[in-house]
């Protein structure tokens, strides 16, 4: 990549950053400080370290509300905004050990099955893993993948595990969401030679100044909503600004760049030091 290159690159993702941040009104209204008591301790003691958090001014708290709370709304929200599969594609295929950290309901998860021998999902929210294993109890092969809870910064997982470690659309520079602790555990599972990837990065930036390179995949990309009603409904909620928009194209699918955040079309990556 280009210095041109890396300074676009840079900057789309810290658009997506900002429109995400802005989108965040609507979902931060659907919570109140009440609902933090849905946290386990573990949870607490990460995404609210200071014991005061309010989701109605903080985003990042909400998403992590959302996923405990409502996770089926989550769950169609990721599944209509769909990764380039060039991304899947790009990672290694057929390898022996995955890896995977926020798997969320398996928007990345489900395109590992055939790619791995063995798969580990970790994920804390426990509503989550519970769509996620219903997916994989419905998918061929989905016996090969493990669903089980942990964090980024403690990974329930043994040095050298896997061939790849990958994350998408969940890890974050800050160290409730990874940062550089999340950083050094998903390298230590990584075996050397292994690759660590960040799917969507949001900080491009924090990872380029860890060694990491940079991949993205060309080509018009929209979210497939399942029909106009649930383009209207999800982009009340998850991209208010662009609801207007939505509302006056009249389709189901709607490009990326009119909901005004980047398209999941693009990777982060390090090899593991042999
Ligand atoms: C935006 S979702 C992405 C989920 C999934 N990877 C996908 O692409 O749909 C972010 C995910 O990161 C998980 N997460 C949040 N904090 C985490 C942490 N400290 N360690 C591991 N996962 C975390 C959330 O529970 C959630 O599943």
């Amino acid at each position: 990549m280009t210095k041109a290159e890396s300074r676009a690159a840079i900057q789309g993702v810290s658009e997506r950053a900002v429109a995400h941040a802005a989108a965040g009104r609507e979902l931060r209204q659907r919570y109140t400080v009440a609902d933090l008591a849905v946290f386990t301790p573990e949870e607490a003691r990460r995404f609210v370290p200071q014991g005061n958090g309010d989701p109605q001014d903080n985003v990042v708290l909400a998403w992590e509300l959302l996923y405990r709370l409502e996770p089926e709304l989550y769950d169609r929200l990721a599944t209509v905004e769909r990764l380039h599969p060039e991304v899947v594609r790009w990672l290694p295929g057929r390898v022996d050990r995955i890896a995977e950290v926020g798997a969320g309901t398996g928007r990345l998860t489900m395109e590992l099955v055939t790619r791995g021998r063995q798969v580990v999902a970790v994920e804390p929210a426990l509503p989550l893993r519970r769509i996620l294993r219903g997916k994989l109890a419905a998918a061929e092969g989905g016996d090969r993948v493990r669903v089980v809870g942990g964090f980024f910064d403690q990974l329930p997982l043994p040095d050298d595990f896997a061939d790849l470690v990958v994350a998408c659309s969940a890890f974050t520079p800050s160290s409730g969401h990874g940062g550089d602790v999340g950083l050094a555990e998903m390298e230590r599972v990584c075996r050397p030679g292994g690759c660590v990837a960040i799917i969507w990065p949001n900080r491009l930036d924090w990872l380029t100044a860890r060694g990491f390179r940079y991949v993205s995949f060309p080509g018009p990309m929209s979210v497939e909503f399942a029909s106009y009603r649930e383009a209207v409904e999800l982009a009340g909620i998850f991209y208010p600004r662009a609801a207007d928009a939505v509302r006056q194209r009249g389709e189901r699918r709607v490009p990326f760049e009119v909901l005004g955040i980047n398209p999941p079309r693009d990777l982060a990556f390090k090899v593991c030091a042999a």
